[in-house]
């Protein structure tokens, strides 16, 4: 029934603001499974809009992931010499330059902003959390990024971010039983938003997120449908930019 209300990409953004209850949803054409230049032009636009909202002051905070880095790959050469760029997790998988902290410096590097890193495991036990919360410099880190203006975060298909957060096969055969198909700073979701599971992401959580000014999704493929639909994340201000692939798909799971 949905999928009679479209035309066009105006009329998918309507649909899915509706929908998956976002502020504003920006729909680049493409799909970036199948083509590497759509991901381009989704960080590229993503930069584009992070640019637009930044006031001075603002304390920014970025999850890692290969989209948010694209987004920093292309951010326009700017002065943001009064605001403060910090990792919004600490650090998970084998991949080097999409941890949080590598797309915050290289990101407050290009905009001559100041910037903090976090050198600690985003998945820590309850007990080794405690523990480091102690810590005069990761608290300060912690404390800031709830704390931040603008969040940009990415948004995960479960299974793979449940590898890459290390979690052994059986975890996730667990996981995706129990529905879990999207992921997003460290919950993970069902269809429709149903929350399956949270991870601990340095003490800091989505609901943490629930009145930042500029909550940003950054996210797109059709592969990766499935999961931003499912991911809900419970905040007025809320804005989702992805591509033409996830949204149409997105429609007709709808
Ligand atoms: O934080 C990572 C996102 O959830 C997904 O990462 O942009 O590499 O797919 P990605």
């Amino acid at each position: 029934a949905l999928v009679s209300e479209i035309k066009g990409l105006d009329d998918m953004e309507t649909v899915l603001k509706r929908e998956l209850g976002y502020q504003k949803i920006i729909v680049v054409p493409g799909d970036s499974d199948k083509d590497p230049n759509v991901k381009r032009e989704l960080g590229n636009v993503a930069a584009l809009y992070l640019s637009s909202v930044i006031r001075s002051q603002d304390v920014i905070a970025l999850t890692g992931g290969s989209t948010i880095k694209e987004m920093v790959t292309s951010f326009p050469k700017m002065d943001f010499r009064d605001n403060l760029i910090v990792p919004a997790r600490g650090s998970l998988g084998k991949i080097l330059d999409i941890q949080s902290n590598n797309v915050v410096a290289a990101l407050a590097e290009k905009v001559n902003a100041g910037y903090k890193l976090l050198n600690v495991p985003d998945n820590l036990s309850s007990e080794s959390l405690e523990v480091l919360l102690k810590e005069r410099e990761i608290k300060e880190v912690v404390d800031l990024i709830r704390k931040a203006q603008i969040v940009v975060l990415g948004i995960g298909r479960a299974d793979k971010m449940a590898k890459r957060r290390g979690l052994s096969e059986d975890e996730i055969s667990e996981l995706i039983v129990d529905g879990a198909v999207g992921e997003a700073f460290g919950a993970y979701f069902g269809k429709s938003g149903r929350v399956i599971r949270k991870i601990n992401s340095v003490g800091v959580s989505l609901d943490d997120f629930s009145k930042v000014r500029h909550l940003i999704a950054v996210t797109g493929g059709s592969s990766k449908a499935e999961a931003i639909e499912a991911v809900r994340l419970k905040n007025d201000n809320a804005v989702l930019i992805t591509d033409e692939g996830a949204a149409r798909k997105i429609v007709s799971i709808l």
